[in-house]
């Protein structure tokens, strides 16, 4: 199954403290998110990615803010089951290549979607979304580019996902609301339970 099909939102996960990671991972797939984005933001997520991919086999383990070959080769050998990178450059394309798992590089023009195409990759992070023109940017792009489809990431929420989530090249959307800074340092993890069941249930109100 594409990345794209898995959850209608992936959460764009900040982990302060390995220690929750578990916990979190749980908390979104009891939700009914089995997919998650641990981002390489902080010094605790190599040890947050390795211990989720250990204990919650159930989840498609995804690493985020991936801006180098080297940022590739740790994530692969913590465990990562996909890669998010927040742009598309020549060095990062070819550094996934040959790796064996999905990489969701982050374009914002045309352009960037053909070079991406140009390196056989067709599902691909719109970033930042909301500030580069949101989903009428997107529905633009369904006659030129058929072939593509998008995980708009950046400034979504609850609020606005389903304006993505109608379009066709839309699989899923990107953010960091199932997780809030507040409720992941506070441990509270009913809380993201609770955000993630919203959020699995927004596809079916999309289509
Ligand atoms: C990302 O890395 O994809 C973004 O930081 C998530 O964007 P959001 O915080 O606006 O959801």
């Amino acid at each position: 199954m594409s990345v794209l099909d898995v959850s209608p939102v992936i959460p764009v996960v900040v982990l302060e403290e390995a220690e929750s990671a578990v916990q979190l991972a749980r908390a979104l797939v009891d939700g009914g998110v089995p997919i998650i984005e641990i981002t390489l933001r902080t010094p605790a997520a190599l040890e947050a990615v390795r211990a989720v991919a250990a204990e919650v086999p159930d989840i498609l383990l995804g690493v985020g803010t991936v801006v180098s070959p080297a940022d590739v080769q740790r994530a692969v050998r913590a465990g990562a089951g996909f890669l998010v990178a927040p742009g598309t450059t020549p060095t990062l394309l070819k550094a996934t290549g040959d790796i064996g798992i999905p990489l969701l590089p982050g374009v914002s023009t045309v352009s960037e979607v053909l070079t991406a195409l140009e390196h056989g990759i067709s599902e691909l992070k719109f970033f930042p979304a909301q500030q580069c023109g949101g989903a009428p940017f997107l529905a633009a792009l369904r006659s030129p580019l058929p072939q593509v489809r998008f995980c708009p990431t950046g400034g979504i929420s609850a609020a606005n996902a389903l304006d993505y989530l109608a379009l066709s090249n839309v699989g899923c959307v990107g953010g960091s609301w199932l997780t809030p800074t507040d409720a992941v340092r506070r441990r509270d993890f009913a809380r993201i339970q609770a955000l993630a069941a919203e959020a699995a249930a927004l596809r079916r109100r999309a289509r």
